[in-house]
């Protein structure tokens, strides 16, 4: 058999509101043109994120009324802890309400003004945190990264010259970690392979700076490396990230990805010094100790979610029904970062786009041009979220890549809402000339793609 089907039944359904494109291009312009300010209940089909979106399991919600709602010393905490160390294998596991958090307290806690933290790609809230701390946040993907079309198998993977001359340069003094983020997001959710994060180990070993990594999709990176890596194809991907893990000093996740939780993060470390640093931060803004911000059925939830998400079947089903979407759109032209990514496909914005320039953002017009004809609310990862402009001349710096995300929630779609969605893609793109470029009229200073405001051109 070569269908590969949902390892789960439906059990409980939430109904999605019908909209007409009229009325969807009412609520776009009421909401400054940007999908974020939309109202949930006006998209059909949400694909804004992967990010606490997926749906718990019979077995989740059965531990969400075990919770432990005890301030200090929770069984719920110790379940989460067990469940953490079980995979991480670092010696101390902080709870976090969410991934962003993590990332906080991890810079508050190590990172000094002047620091650089070379990684493969931050993620946009990771870089805004170090940026935070008046630190530099570099990205050194490999060349392969930058080319939409190349279909090297580890797109993730950082550039190791890059690194080591970074590190030569900086040295330990102003380097406090080097940050691996499985898969890579910004990068088109691509996969980082065993044998670059051991090379990144070998290096981080050879200038003495510890390696972390933001592990929000461990458990899909575990899954492509046993698809693509040699030697691991007999490997459970519980074997593989085990593995991963045992390279690293630290982790940092976002539990809202590959650990099932609607709300969860993590801050795991070997180090004492640095945990006893987030852990004072920690309380401070978060939490005592042991919820870290999240309730005891988060932590139950998330504990079950952990194991869950590292079923073979699972992550079999998880691959193949992401790339099921990228296979037929790229079947009706439609261009596409390739390979398919682990949580989502990625839609070349200028490709698609092309007779819209950059300052009237490509991506993000097709983002909007998605949720007014069909109805599909999907997230810039390009122009908006990463375009920077020189403080003294003015000139725009673009990223190398202006990509349009459609993120699928775990657990959450069928394949006939997919194939609305491929449908509608392809109608669109046949129609492309159609779209509008759109220019800022607010543009926040941090993280603007959240709050911004845009018009349409003329
Ligand atoms: C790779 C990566 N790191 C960090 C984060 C931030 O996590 P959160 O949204 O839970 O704050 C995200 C969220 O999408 C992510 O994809």
């Amino acid at each position: 058999m070569k269908t590969v089907i949902e390892p789960f039944r439906i059990k409980v359904v939430e109904p999605i509101r019908m909209t007409t494109e009229e009325e969807r291009q009412v609520f776009i312009r009421e909401a400054g043109y940007n999908p974020f300010r939309i109202r949930a209940e006006h998209v059909l089909i949400d694909l804004l994120t992967d990010s606490g979106t997926g749906a718990m399991s019979t077995r989740q919600w059965a531990g969400i009324m075990e919770g432990d709602e005890s301030y200090a010393g929770a069984r719920s905490y110790f379940r989460f802890e067990e469940a953490v160390r079980a995979v991480f294998g670092h010696r101390h596991v902080i709870p976090t309400h969410q991934g962003r958090a993590s990332e906080r307290l991890l810079c508050r806690a190590v990172v000094k003004p002047g620091d650089v933290i070379p990684g493969n790609t931050h993620f946009d809230t990771t870089r805004a945190n170090i940026e935070d701390s008046h630190a530099e946040a570099v990205d050194l993907p490999i060349a392969e990264a930058r080319d939409p079309g190349n279909l090297h198998p580890f797109k993730g993977n950082i550039d190791l010259d890059a690194l080591e001359a970074c590190l030569r340069t900086h040295g330990r003094e102003r380097v406090p970690f080097v940050l691996i983020t499985v898969t890579n997001n910004s990068g088109g959710g691509q996969p980082v392979s065993m044998a670059n994060l051991r090379a990144t180990r070998a290096l981080c070993d050879r200038y003495g700076v510890p390696l972390v990594l933001d592990a929000a999709r461990f458990a899909e990176n575990a899954y492509f490396i046993k698809l693509r890596e040699d030697g691991y194809a007999d490997r459970t991907p519980r074997e593989i990230a085990r593995e991963m893990f045992s390279l690293s000093d630290g982790a940092l996740m976002s539990m809202k990805k590959d650990a099932f939780g609607n709300i969860g993060g993590v801050v795991s470390l070997n180090s004492d010094e640095w945990a006893e640093r987030v852990r004072t931060l920690l309380i401070l803004t978060e939490g005592f100790v042991t919820y870290g911000g999240l309730a005891g059925r988060d932590l139950e939830a998330l504990a079950i979610g952990l194991e869950e998400v590292l079923e073979e079947e699972y992550l079999r089903y998880r691959i193949a029904s992401t790339a099921y979407v990228g296979r037929h759109l790229e079947a009706c032209g439609v261009p596409l970062l390739k390979p398919f990514g682990g949580h989502a496909v990625y839609l070349d914005g200028r490709a698609f786009c092309e007779h819209i320039s950059n300052e009237n953002l490509p991506g993000w017009s097709l983002s909007v041009a998605l949720y007014e004809r069909i109805g599909l609310r999907a997230c810039e990862i390009g122009n908006v979220m990463f375009g920077r402009q020189d403080p003294a001349t003015g000139t725009w710096r673009w990223p190398p890549l202006d990509l349009v995300r459609l993120a699928i929630p775990r657990r959450v779609y069928t394949q006939s809402h997919m194939d609305y969605v491929i449908e509608g893609i392809d109608e669109l793109y046949r129609q492309r000339r159609t779209v509008r470029g759109l220019r800022f009229v607010h543009r926040p200073p941090v993280l603007p793609h959240f709050t911004a405001v845009f018009e349409p051109v003329a």
